[in-house]
């Protein structure tokens, strides 16, 4: 199958996400940020990492990494308490914005909501990182087709979208689907969107090599592992020995 990128372009976008959810505090920012910016400083990388703290440390996280928001409001502007616009992430900094994370659609959001958040996200000039993946015990192929259909917002395309498959059942659980399984099912995502496809779900120092060198691997969503910067330096570098 064709994705559209050759391997030498895949290799150059291979992009790498942290998302520490609601974790860390305001004085863990500021040392990630120094600790991340000093291995910036001393490596020139190839890949591109983007970390995704809450909203309220975002002003603390910077270097030379690009940042990201977790979520972003499917409104504009206006009276929509405790939300963040994407115009305030952008102003903020981010670059990226991760839609539809399966701990966000538990909370009942929609796919119609998370295509209405990339519009506006791409407005702004967001990057989105749109997630899509199926429980434990459901059918990949239905859960993801149909998530795929409904997610995806008019204005997507392959320079301002990721699709990241995180299979819910690989979150945060220890467990990963098979190398081929990984493959396969970024093809079949591949097949039906030309967007580049992420892996999330349990990756680890110890696995992330072996999972970034799948084909059709272009990138990670990393969760726990992305919380010490120490850990996530690992993962980003076992990607760079791909
Ligand atoms: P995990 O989370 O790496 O802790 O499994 C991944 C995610 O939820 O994006």
């Amino acid at each position: 199958m064709n994705s559209g990128y050759t391997s030498e372009l895949r290799h150059l976008n291979f992009t790498i996400i942290g998302n520490w959810k609601m974790n860390g505090s305001l004085a863990d920012a500021r040392i990630y940020s120094e600790k991340l910016d000093n291995f910036f400083r001393e490596k020139k990388l190839r890949s591109q990492v983007v970390v995704c703290p809450p909203y309220i440390y975002l002003a603390e996280t910077h270097g030379h990494f690009k940042k990201g928001g977790q979520d972003c409001s499917e409104n504009e502007n206006g009276a929509f308490t405790g939300e963040v616009s994407a115009e305030m992430l952008s102003e903020m900094g981010c670059g990226y914005v991760i839609l539809g994370h399966s701990e966000r659609r538990e909370m009942a959001e929609t796919s119609k909501q998370i295509a209405k958040k990339a519009e506006i996200a791409h407005k702004y000039n967001l990057k989105t990182v749109i997630c899509v993946g199926e429980k434990d015990g459901e059918d990949f192929v239905e859960v993801v087709k149909e998530q795929l259909d409904k997610s995806l917002a008019i204005s997507c395309d392959p320079r301002n979208t990721v699709i990241a498959y995180e299979p819910v059942w690989a979150i945060g659980t220890g467990k990963t689907p098979t190398l081929k399984q990984i493959e396969e099912r970024h093809a079949y995502i591949k097949e039906n969107c030309k967007f580049p496809v992420l892996y999330g779900g349990s990756v680890k120092p110890e696995n992330s090599g072996l999972i970034s060198k799948v084909p059709n691997v272009d990138g990670l969503l990393v969760g726990g592992a992305s919380l010490e910067a120490e850990s996530f330096i690992s993962i980003i570098n076992e990607c760079e020995n791909k």
